[in-house]
């Protein structure tokens, strides 16, 4: 038995990660393959902290209620996705079984450099995560702030500490840089602006494209 695709969907905040990678894990479950769809932070122990962090609901006793810094954030999410891999990931892959990830290492190389203040500590994080396995295919949900902001005042989570617009206006430009920085990985750039069933065809259209590179 062959390995499994692994497709990685990324984007900023309301770019549509959570609903397009659902979409097409249903997708590949109609067309007969097992499929495995998950995220990170992930649902693993440090990543179940990582996200009482985002919501501000955990901060240390003698922190003096400061916020963690950002190469701890990039350290923290490093961690939790190598647990994530070994537990998740990589046995599922094995197994034949396709995985879908909402969010990867890309989002720690973008938000975290972003909230670094200087953007060229990517390549730190990019070290970081070298031991995390390349994706088969990186979609990159292509979304202007504006839009991505209207669907985020829509829903009804709490808010998390990287929803300002001016940053995630930065970040969206970086996502658009990616495919040039980390030449060489399959990346498909999909314009995110449009609706769901639109973005959704072109997701399924970039997936079986990377099938058929990769012989599943
Ligand atoms: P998100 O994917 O929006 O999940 P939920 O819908 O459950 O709130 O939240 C994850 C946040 O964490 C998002 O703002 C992106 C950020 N993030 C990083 O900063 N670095 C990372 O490596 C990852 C995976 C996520």
């Amino acid at each position: 038995m062959g390995q499994g695709l692994f497709v990685a969907i990324e984007g900023i905040d309301g770019a549509g990660t959570s609903t397009q990678a659902e979409l097409l894990a249903n997708e590949l479950r109609r067309e007969g393959r097992p499929v495995h769809l998950t995220r990170e932070p992930s649902d693993g122990p440090i990543g179940s902290m990582i996200r009482q962090v985002l919501r501000g609901r955990l901060v240390a006793a003698g922190s003096s209620g400061r916020p963690l810094g950002w190469e701890t954030m990039a350290l923290l999410f490093a961690a939790d996705r190598m647990d994530h891999l070994k537990s998740e990931i990589e046995p599922n892959l094995g197994d034949g079984i396709d995985v879908v990830t909402d969010r990867y290492y890309h989002s720690s190389i973008v938000y975290q450099a972003e909230t670094s203040g200087e953007p060229a500590t990517w390549s730190w994080i990019r070290t970081l995560n070298q031991r995390a396995r390349a994706p088969n295919l990186t979609v990159i949900l292509d979304v202007q702030e504006k839009v991505a902001q209207k669907r985020r005042a829509a829903r009804r989570s709490a808010v998390e500490i990287f929803e300002e617009p001016e940053l995630q206006a930065r970040m969206a430009a970086f996502y658009r840089r990616l495919p040039e920085l980390l030449a060489g990985e399959p990346f498909a750039v999909v314009d995110g602006n449009r609706g769901i069933d639109a973005v959704h065809e072109l997701i399924v259209g970039a997936v079986q494209s990377a099938r058929l590179r990769q012989g599943t």
